[in-house]
């Protein structure tokens, strides 16, 4: 890569990675089941131009507010899926006027749509169910149960239908999306038995079941797209003709996290009574987030290339970032050539909520880069005092 043309701390998306990742979903869907769609998750990593891109290779967006869904307007998505238990009213509306898929996931928004008048209607509901039974150990929410949807053991999912349709309105579709500690295909097969359960239980005619996001994608030794897809229609097929039933999915990560990387400059070294220390211009804040994760992808492009063979080998170096927080230290380097002023560190598959999560800390938005065919395009400026005040008064 020719990071040298780059201005760091930045993030690189590159084009060929994400394409190969929209085609491998795209062709394994058509091959399993052709009738099936797939909503884009904004939450995931909603850069203008990574939204725009997915609207480019036919997905719809997957949104959860309304923030969300009227940048999906703005870029001119002619389908869009409603998501989230706090949608705002005048959104919810006008997804009903404009016939966009709505998963119901609040009890005031049953009222909005009774209220509404017309019955023609596409809504689905989000389905709350124990699936830590199902898959021990798997959930995110664990033996607490997830917050979304309508408890099918409670019976507000029963009631829910109910309210529907003694108001003449016909329920279209299941939306199961979960979030799992392991993003396993057991996960989906459980899901999928789920939805095969309520259409026997409650005798549902519906036109798509909305299986969610949470897969893997561009990793080895992990599941891959067709993986998935297999298991749910393994299951699916049993109660359900890919013909009558659409198949939506909603990935986020596994589309936008393989392809961006994010590159950083060493900017100093300082040695302490306790460590080497290579500060660099980049953060844990930027790849990091939530501060959840315990190992990151990394490489190091050294100013001098091969020639570096010339440096000493460190027994331990400690990588940090530019914030003043202590806990900015990414990780250390055991074993390794001497890092020097001018080299860069670079981290690969960062572009999974860590954009859209980076907060304006210290230093605002980074420049983002599109890598495509070896050149590159800047795609987000970085913003300076200048964005960061903007609609402000004082
Ligand atoms: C409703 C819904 N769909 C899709 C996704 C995307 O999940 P992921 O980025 O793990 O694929 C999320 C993420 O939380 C979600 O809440």
């Amino acid at each position: 890569m020719a990071s040298q043309e780059l201005i760091t701390p930045c993030y690189v998306i590159h084009k060929d990675i994400l394409l190969e990742g929209t085609e491998l979903l795209k062709r394994s869907l058509q091959e399993e089941w052709p009738n099936s769609c797939v909503g884009y998750s904004f939450k995931t990593n909603s850069l203008p131009y990574v939204v725009e891109e997915m609207k480019r290779v036919g997905f719809y967006a997957e949104v959860v507010s309304e923030d969300e869904y009227d940048l999906a307007l703005k870029h001119g998505f002619s389908h869009i899926i409603y998501n989230g238990p706090v949608k705002g009213k005048r959104t919810f509306l006008h997804a009903l006027t404009q016939g966009h898929i709505i998963n119901l996931d609040a009890k005031r928004e049953l009222d909005w749509l009774c209220g509404y008048g017309k019955k023609d209607v596409q809504v689905g509901l989000r389905v709350n169910f124990n699936l830590e039974a199902y898959c021990p150990g798997e959930t995110s929410a664990g033996e607490e149960g997830s917050r979304f949807g309508f408890s099918y053991e409670t019976g507000e999912f029963a009631d829910a239908l109910q309210k529907l349709s003694h108001a003449g309105i016909k329920v279209s579709g299941l939306h199961l999306h979960t979030s799992s500690k392991y993003r396993s295909i057991n996960i989906y097969r459980a899901l999928a038995q789920m939805a095969c359960r309520l259409k026997e239980e409650f005798r549902l005619e519906l036109a798509y079941i909305d299986i969610g996001g949470g897969y893997f994608g561009g990793m080895e030794n992990k599941p891959k797209f067709p993986d998935y897809i297999k298991a749910i229609k393994e299951e699916l097929i049993k109660a359900y003709k890919p013909e009558e039933t659409m198949l939506i999915m909603e990935p986020g990560t596994s589309l936008i996290t393989p392809p961006i990387e994010y590159v950083t400059t060493v900017v100093d070294i300082k040695d302490t009574y306790a460590n080497r220390l290579v500060i660099t211009d980049g953060s844990r804040i930027d790849i990091d987030p939530l501060h959840t994760k315990k190992s990151y992808f990394h490489q190091f492009l050294y100013k001098d290339g091969a020639t570096n063979k010339e440096r000493i080998t460190m027994e331990k170096q400690v990588v940090c970032g530019f914030t003043c927080m202590e806990n900015d230290r990414l990780f250390e380097i055991s074993d390794k050539k001497e890092l020097q002023v001018g080299d860069r560190i670079t981290y690969q598959k960062v572009g999974g909520y860590t954009m859209c999560l980076t907060p304006l800390f210290i230093r605002y938005f980074p420049n983002v880069y599109l890598e495509d065919n070896g050149s590159y395009r800047l795609v987000r400026e970085a913003w300076t005092a200048e964005e960061y005040s903007q609609k402000s008064s004082c």
